[in-house]
């Protein structure tokens, strides 16, 4: 019987938790994996839920099970596995059916597959979705890229199932075809950041002022009621304040450092690459995962070069007040980055991104949920801006925040603590600041080596260097 309102296809880790958010708002759905044990297993551990729950073995069966115009959730491996179920779709669904892929695709996959689907009479969109198992379970955020009007059809169950911020559901449709998967890509690459700089910072604490991991937590867990106030920083103190089951040690020291990733930071810095935005926060936050992961090389260049840190200089209250600024101002530049990717992908796609919207529907549900979103949502809603860092509030925050970030990097410089996106903030920050650069001289040397030619100060037009004899 066609009595289910939604289908869901990959009843994986999101994928199942997603279904019992549909589920528990009041809709019935109907479920498919590729390994029918799983779909049956997932029905009966669905509790009270189970009877909102239509467990299918086949896809067709799952078509035959939802009312139409019939919605349809892929979340399966991004990649292959989502042309496939695609494929298998097209084969059951009919005209004016939608098919929302939900997984972590490549914005350029979801544009491939808005042109594949053209004609087919199918409605397709492409949904990113974050927040982690909790936050599929419980209300992640959503970011829908396709036609406003496939959102309208859809709308009311994805806005039921999203977080709510003060009552606001954080979902929204932010624009054609890849434009949600895009925006996840680059939230992504903002998270990277995020956590990039916070294992900075504690690393400043465990081997620059030597604390041990629970007091580090208790300083994390202190910012977390300031400025900082994120989930990042909420976790960060949890985990630090974690004792491993088996040893009884602090967990956080039983872990080895050699960070995980699934691709979508490496996205979003090839995406600002080729948009031509700086973004060297998120990229140093990508570099420092890939080097992290080479333990070996590591352990080895130390019994080279000795991996010796100098005593943090500086009191520790100075230093812990300045660790939290630093922290914030780096924080500041790498969402000043990830939004102008942003600003330009949307330029260059012709999406019409809204990012006051897009920080509002981060602030709840997601994994980089803060206040900072809320203020950053407001500094945005005032109109187009060039860079997050002009906007009034925003100027006022980095001049205060500014001279901490300097201070932290300079003296992590010269104890030999590692901070590559602290660092490439502040470089950010800095190269943005500075109304003379020094790019003069690289236009002569292009000019000397290759005629490229350079504007003069004093007039319009191309023009060449008196290098000519000199060069030959
Ligand atoms: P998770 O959400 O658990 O972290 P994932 O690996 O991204 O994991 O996605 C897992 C989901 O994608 C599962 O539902 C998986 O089906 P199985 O349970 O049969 O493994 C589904 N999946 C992966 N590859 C698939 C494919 N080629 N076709 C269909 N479903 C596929």
């Amino acid at each position: 019987m066609a009595d289910a309102e939604i289908g869901l296809i990959g009843l994986g880790v999101m994928g199942s938790n997603l279904a019992l958010n549909i589920a528990e708002k009041g809709n019935r759905i109907a479920v498919f994996n590729r390994t029918a044990s799983k779909t049956h297993e997932f029905h009966q551990d669905a509790g009270s839920l189970r009877d909102r729950i239509v467990p299918c073995d086949t896809i067709k069966a799952l078509a035959a099970a939802i009312r139409p115009p019939r919605p349809v959730i892929i979340m399966v491996q991004a990649g292959a596995a989502v042309d496939e179920q695609i494929a298998h779709l097209r084969g059951v669904l009919s005209a004016n059916d939608i098919m929302i892929d939900a997984g972590n695709a490549n914005f350029r996959d979801t544009m491939r597959r808005f042109g594949e689907l053209e004609g087919s009479g199918l409605t397709f969109i492409g949904m990113g979705v974050s927040g982690g198992e909790e936050g599929a379970r419980h209300g992640p955020s959503i970011m829908v890229g396709g036609a406003e009007a496939s959102w309208k059809r859809v709308e009311k169950v994805l806005t039921a199932i999203a977080a709510k911020y003060e009552g606001e559901p954080c979902a929204a449709w932010l624009g054609p075809d890849g434009a949600g998967h895009f925006v996840k890509t680059i939230h992504n690459g903002i998270e990277y950041a995020d956590m990039q700089m916070i294992a900075e910072i504690y690393g400043i604490l465990r081997d620059g002022l030597g604390m041990a991991p629970k007091e580090i937590g208790q300083v994390f867990a202190r910012w977390n009621e300031g400025r900082l106030d994120s989930y990042l920083i909420e976790i960060t103190a949890r985990v630090l304040e974690a004792d491993d089951p088996e040893t009884g040690k602090p967990m956080v020291d039983m872990i080895l450092d050699r960070a995980g990733q699934k691709g979508t930071g490496k996205w979003s810095v090839i995406e600002a690459q080729q948009l031509g935005v700086p973004a060297t926060t998120i990229e140093a936050a990508v570099a420092a995962r890939v080097l992290s992961s080479l333990k070996d090389e590591r352990v080895a260049a130390q019994a080279v070069y000795g991996g010796g840190v100098a005593p943090f200089p500086g009191g520790r209250d100075e230093v812990l007040a300045d660790l939290e600024l630093a922290l914030f101002a780096g924080k500041v530049a790498a969402y000043a980055q990830g939004f102008a990717v942003m600003a330009e992908a949307s330029r260059a796609f012709g999406w019409n991104l809204p990012l006051p919207t897009i920080a509002k529907i981060w602030r709840a549900g997601c994994i980089i949920r803060s206040q900072f979103l809320g203020t950053l949502a407001k500094a945005f809603s005032g109109g187009p801006v060039a860079n997050l860092l002009m906007t009034p509030a925003f100027v006022r925050m980095m001049q205060e925040a500014n001279p901490a970030l300097r201070r932290i990097v300079a003296r992590s410089a010269e104890a030999g603590l590692p901070v590559p996106a602290l660092s490439s903030a502040l470089g950010y920050f800095d190269s943005y600041r500075l109304g003379r650069g020094t790019s003069n001289l690289i236009q002569a040397q292009r000019d000397f080596f290759g005629a490229h030619g350079f504007e003069r100060i004093d007039s319009s037009g191309a023009h060449h260097g008196p290098w000519g004899s000199g060069a030959a």
